[in-house]
This record gives C-alpha cells, structure tokens and sequence, in this order.
C-alpha cells in the first residue's frame, strides 16, 4: 500500500502560502484546515483563500471542513479548486446526500471522526466515500499530541474497508509524525497529515519524504505480516 503525506498548512506561514506550498511539491497533497470557530474553538481560512491556494500549486487540496453545516459550504470549496473534501459527520445533516454531492461535483468524498465518534454506525457509508478520516488529535489546533487510544479504532476501520473490499482511503490527522507515524501505518492507515512535523522542519520537502519512507517500511513490513484481510 503506498504511503500518501499531506502536509497541512495550518502549521505554515499563512503570509506566503503560495511558497510554503512550493516548499513541499513532493507530497501528494496539501492539507487545508477549514476552521469556523463553531465547530470546533479556532477560526482559520475559507472559500476565496482556498481559491487562491488552488491556482498558486500543481499540488491538489485536501479539504479538512472542521465547520457546521458543511451541507451547504463543501459544494463551495470544490468550486474553488479542492480536489478532496472532508466533512464531519457529526456537524453534517445528511452525509450520504453530501458524499454523493462532493462526488457529483467532481472532487473525492471523505468523512471525518473526531477522536470521541466509534466507526461502527457507519459502516453501511463506506461504499459512499473514496477516504475515511480518523483524527488522532480533538480538532482545532495543531501541535497537539498523537492520541494512542486511536490506534484500535484505525485497525477496526480498515478491518471493515477490507471486509468490504472498498478502494477507501484511511486518513489520520493530527500529532502524525516521525515517532508516531509507523504505529498509524501499523494499524492501516495509508495517507498522513502532519503540519508541526513538517512546517516545524528545517527542511519541509525532506520531511515529507521520510515520513513516507517511514509509513512504507511499515506497510511493507505489515502486508507481509498479513495485515491485509482484503478478499475474506
Ligand atoms: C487539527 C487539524 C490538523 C493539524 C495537524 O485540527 O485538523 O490538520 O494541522 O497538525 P499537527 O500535525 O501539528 O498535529
Ligand atoms: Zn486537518
């Protein structure tokens, strides 16, 4: 399973954005935190930013809406160029009706966890959406510590994609880096978001890259382990 890192610029210097996007072309996405200061206790960027952002890089975005009522804003952020939008399920009011919007659209459907939410009850919704975010930290802010009480709910999501033989991607978001990032691998996540670990770096773009050489060698190790139970 190949490994995704997506640097999320809420750890970057919202002044040059357009360089810190540059400053990180090897990842395989940029990670945009949507922040309404009612979802979630922080206020950061919308629409006409994320606008902006898309016509800046090559590199295609990753929406995080940490907002209420993304029922009626994600439509918006795929107008303005994001290439994935993640909404979370417990602030939106019909998330089938909103995943098959997103993919109407255009633009990848992903539904976010927050650490408190179980996968279970949703189980039926997989087949809706092309990648499942497990937050590994409360949202609102970054720099927070990697929640290790995550990790069995990881592994339970990834049994299921497997059971249902889904293409669904598994995100984690939040305290990912170099210490933390092989036990996220471990349980089956295969993209990555991590700000401070990479923004905080001296050099961003060598970041990315040993994060993702970090997450392969454990994929590689674990698939040979039989972690995958694709094809039950
Ligand atoms: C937190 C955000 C994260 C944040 C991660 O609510 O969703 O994307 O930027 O930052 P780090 O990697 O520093 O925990
Ligand atoms: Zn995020």
């Amino acid at each position: 399973m190949a490994a995704q890192i997506n640097p999320s610029i809420l750890s970057a210097d919202f002044s040059r954005l357009a360089d810190e996007a540059k400053a990180v072309e090897g990842a395989d996405w940029l990670h945009v935190d949507v922040m309404d200061n009612h979802f979630v206790p922080n206020l950061t960027l919308g629409v006409p930013v994320v606008e902006s952002l898309a016509k800046a890089t090559d590199t295609p975005l990753d929406c995080h809406l940490m907002i209420e009522d993304p029922d009626r804003w994600a439509p918006g952020y795929i107008e303005a160029g994001a290439g994935s939008v993640t909404f979370h399920v417990e602030a939106a009011a019909a998330p089938v009706r909103l995943a098959r919007e997103i993919r109407a659209k255009g633009a990848r459907a992903s539904m976010a966890l927050r650490p408190a939410t179980p996968i279970e009850p949703y189980e039926d919704l997989l087949p809706e959406l092309d990648m499942l975010l497990v937050m590994t930290v409360e949202p609102g802010f970054g720099g927070q510590a990697f929640l290790d009480i995550m990790l069995p709910k990881i592994r339970r999501t990834r049994e299921l994609i497997a059971k249902h033989g889904l293409e669904l991607w598994l995100q984690v978001d939040g305290g990912v880096s170099a210490s933390t990032i092989e036990r996220c691998a471990e349980a089956g996540a295969d993209v990555f978001v991590a700000g401070s670990a990479v923004y905080g770096a001296e050099d961003p773009a060598k970041a990315v890259q040993e994060l993702r050489a970090l997450a392969e060698k454990t994929t590689g190790a674990t698939g040979l382990c039989g972690h995958s139970t694709t094809g039950r």
